[in-house]
């Protein structure tokens, strides 16, 4: 009988969550989220909802009307994902894109940036980085660059300059943070070869296996190289990186370990141990 009225009220049924993206395929937030789940004895499935730009709003839709309790959000869906959500948190509404929706009682679907979060927890926490003072180059304009430069701006580093291969999107995405700091944008060819203290990939160039052309002298003995793109064995960004001796070169598992962290703490109202995880995702070189 007890077990009948657990079933009846739905007790053993995990609480839906999941991701939209398009591809989706190569995701490892399913393992990661399940790994949170079971460390934290949070009862929930973590599912991949492979989304064409077309179908992203009447699907996602669909899918809190199903039941979902929340989603991530990832390329290219970001901007597109603070559009859909009738509330957006000071950081999403500042960075106009979301990576994670909340999906409450009340029908509010809250939108969450948690990829900045992600990238300074990994940046200082797991990597000991001090960011302030620093002179930073970003190179990318796009949605996962709104994401982390508002937290990035925060730590109050000396200049962040943002390079990309359309140059007014740069610019234009620089402008949009220039009450923050000093902020500039720029297109690949007008960067001057001065070593940066943090070189920070955020183009999807990686994705394609391509590197954008870039002057050596921009990595100097002392320049940290990070690519947020993460996969086995090193990047086209990476292999530059260490081509022309920077001091350190990173992939992007612990942001996105991280950042996933942030979005179960929304979900979930806890924050799992990433450590673990993290020591998983290494061993994926
Ligand atoms: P994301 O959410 O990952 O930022 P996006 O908004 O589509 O995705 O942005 C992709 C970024 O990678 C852009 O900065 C893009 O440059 P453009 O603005 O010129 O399109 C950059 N990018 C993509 N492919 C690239 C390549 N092969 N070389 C250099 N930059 C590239």
């Amino acid at each position: 009988m007890a077990e009948g009225l657990s079933t009846a009220f739905g007790a053993e049924t995990p609480d839906q969550y999941g991701l939209v993206g398009h591809p989706v395929a190569h995701s490892w937030s399913p393992f990661i989220h399940g790994m949170f789940a079971k460390a934290t004895s949070q009862n929930l499935a973590y599912r991949l909802f492979d989304v064409t730009p077309e179908h992203f709003r009447r699907e996602t839709l669909q899918l809190f009307a199903g039941g979902v309790r929340g989603l991530n959000v990832t390329l290219p869906h970001k901007q597109a994902a603070a559009e859909l959500v009738n509330e957006l948190t000071p950081r999403a509404a500042r960075a106009q894109a979301v990576n994670t929706i909340a999906f409450f009682e009340d029908t509010t679907l809250l939108g969450e940036n948690t990829d900045g979060l992600g990238l300074i927890a990994d940046l200082e926490g797991n990597l000991g980085l001090e960011l302030a003072g620093k002179r930073v180059l970003i190179l990318g304009a796009g949605g996962a660059v709104r994401g982390v430069l508002g937290p990035l701006l925060e730590r109050e580093p000396r200049e962040v300059l943002i390079a990309n291969r359309t140059r007014d999107r740069a610019v234009k995405l620089a402008a949009e943070f220039s009450d923050m700091a000093e902020i500039r944008g720029c297109g690949f060819a007008d960067l001057e070869g001065s070593p940066h203290d943090l070189i920070i990939n955020a183009t999807s160039a990686s994705l394609q296996g391509e590197m954008p052309p870039l002057p050596e002298g921009l990595v100097g003995a002392g320049s940290v190289c990070y690519d947020m793109a993460y996969g086995r064995g090193p990047t086209p960004f990476t292999r530059w990186a260490r081509s022309l001796r920077a001091a350190a070169t990173h992939k992007g598992w612990g942001m996105l370990v991280e950042q996933a962290a942030e979005s179960f703490l929304l979900w979930r109202g806890i924050r799992p141990n990433t450590r673990p995880v993290l020591e998983a995702l290494a061993r994926q070189g």
